[in-house]
């Protein structure tokens, strides 16, 4: 319906937003949940296009997250197994479950290409970003 479309277009301006003003926000995208095929789905991006726009709950970083509730921050790509590369450029990931009426519905995914970029700031930024994402659904 045309508010779907409404709230995919804000959400592609956040991501450009974020990907064009923090320096090391090098990918954005939001990748809502399909609790009945368990899968998520890619719905709004800025940075390189990816092939990943539909993943399995449990694959990846982003797939444990629809499954924990839970942020995750990963300093360094190569140290992990259950981990989905999108670009060689990439070296450090962090997801932040987001959540309506107390549901994990989606996430917000970030890929750096600059190694350990991430803190506690940007866990509670993007909780914050998810907050007011969750607030136009
Ligand atoms: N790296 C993610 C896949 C999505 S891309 O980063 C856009 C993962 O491991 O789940």
């Amino acid at each position: 319906n045309n508010d779907t479309i409404s709230s995919e277009k804000k959400m592609t301006q956040v991501c450009e937003l974020l990907q064009e003003s923090i320096g090391y926000y090098d990918w954005v995208g939001f990748y809502f949940a399909n609790h009945d095929t368990k899968t998520l789905h890619l719905k709004a991006f800025a940075g390189e296009p990816t092939d990943h726009t539909e993943i399995p709950f449990g694959k990846g970083i982003c797939g444990q997250v629809a499954e924990s509730n839970a942020n995750f921050v990963v300093p360094d790509v190569k140290a992990q197994d259950n981990y989905i590369a999108c670009s060689i450029y990439v070296k450090a990931e962090i997801v932040v479950p987001l959540f309506k009426d107390g549901k994990n519905i989606g996430q917000i995914d970030i890929d750096s290409n600059t190694v350990d970029p991430f803190s506690e700031a940007d866990e509670r930024f993007l909780e914050w970003v998810n907050e007011r994402i969750a607030e136009i659904l």
